[in-house]
């Protein structure tokens, strides 16, 4: 018969913040429940099983010894550590892994540009601030211009940029988010485009030296496993003179306003300027300083780095009113709070994200 032998560390009471699915798993099997009766005839439901045994392994609550069970059970926890050990290399593979699980669970909320959505209105808002910043150079670079969008996702940028006129190519990990791009761009009668799958980490694989006129990548590099190697990447496939629109999360302006971090990785993040994965997220943060260093690292003599979203998703986030949001004067004002925090020598390091603007 087949069996897997589960050892138990830590009752429930002593484990806190399990997700709910594995504090009942631990419940049942802390009460003598064999695993066997648990499995379902639905094989997701057991992917899911082992899944959450695998994760309670991890945390050092439990110990399983699947030897003696099924080859399939076999193969999937196989899998599953397998998959482990490849983002303990790559760690931005977790980001790759986490977007698409998002999107699983989140995906209304993530088609931003539905404007059913619930975050339509603030990404809105967060576009009109980076562009607020961008537009001035992106009326040097002429219409019909190759533009690349990496990390592009549903295609926040890419479509505002194609309905311009550029041809866009815009690459991402996630299916997802492609499909979702897809739709957006045949709605909007966008014809001059292409959509890649593909991993920024090696962007080089796809384009050859010198192809974009500008490259946006907005909130994507710092995600990556290795920033500073995907911008060695970028500038090598932009243009002499090319411009390349970078956005990174702020190292104080994100310790300030993002909820997700625990207390017990600040000072790591403070320390190293990374957090290493919370909720399947890994993420480098940057201060203002550090970002220009991995620019001027890579060899870039002219870049201007502008702190932004102080207030939405920032640190002064209690100032916005969401059902203001869809007034075009009220984005105005708040762009307008955004510059006043950005001059304020005392407010300008608690950007929530830097913007690069990069001239190879
Ligand atoms: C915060 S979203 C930003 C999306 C878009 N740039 C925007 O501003 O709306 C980050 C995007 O980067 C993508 N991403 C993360 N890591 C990636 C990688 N290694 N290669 C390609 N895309 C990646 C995610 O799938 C996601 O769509």
């Amino acid at each position: 018969m087949s069996t897997v032998n589960i050892k138990i560390y830590k009752k429930l009471g002593y484990v806190d913040n399990l997700p709910k699915s594995e504090k009942v798993l631990l419940d049942l099997i802390s009460n003598g429940m064999p695993l066997e009766r648990l499995m379902q005839s639905s094989p997701t439901r057991n992917v899911k099983l082992i899944n959450s045994l695998y994760n309670l392994e991890k945390r050092g609550i439990i110990s399983l010894n699947i030897e003696s069970s099924s080859p399939v059970l076999k193969k999937i926890y196989k899998a599953l550590h397998s998959i482990d050990q490849s983002c303990i290399k790559e760690p931005g593979m977790n980001n790759i892994i986490g977007w698409e699980y998002e999107w699983s669970k989140y995906y209304n909320l993530f088609d931003i540009l539905d404007p059913h959505s619930e975050q339509y209105y603030l990404k809105l808002l967060e576009k009109e601030i980076y562009m607020y910043y961008i537009s001035p150079y992106l009326k040097k670079i002429k219409t019909n211009a190759n533009i690349l969008d990496v990390g592009g996702g549903v295609g926040r940028f890419a479509i505002e940029l194609g309905r311009r006129g550029y041809k866009i190519s815009l690459v991402d990990a996630s299916e997802t988010s492609l499909k979702v791009a897809l739709k957006y761009f045949i709605k909007n009668k966008i014809k001059d485009f292409s959509l890649y799958l593909h991993d920024i980490d090696n962007i080089d694989d796809l384009f050859m030296n010198e192809t974009f006129d500008a490259v946006f990548g907005i909130e994507a590099i710092c995600y990556a496993t290795n920033p500073e190697k995907v911008l060695r990447k970028l500038l090598k496939v932009t243009k002499k003179g090319g411009f390349l629109f970078l956005s990174v999360e702020g190292l104080y302006g994100s310790i300030l306003s993002d909820p997700q971090i625990p207390i017990d990785k600040m000072h790591d993040i403070l320390t190293t300027g990374i957090l290493p994965i919370q909720k399947n997220v890994f993420t480098h943060y940057y201060t203002k300083d550090s970002f220009r260093k991995i620019v001027e690292k890579c060899g870039v003599k002219d870049s201007t780095i502008y702190g932004t979203h102080y207030v939405p998703e920032g640190p002064f986030n209690r100032l916005i009113d969401m059902e203001k949001l869809r007034l075009k004067s009220y984005r105005k004002y708040i762009i307008k709070l955004e510059k006043w925090f950005a001059s304020t020598p005392a407010f300008n390091e608690l950007a929530r994200s830097w913007l690069g603007i990069i001239k190879k």
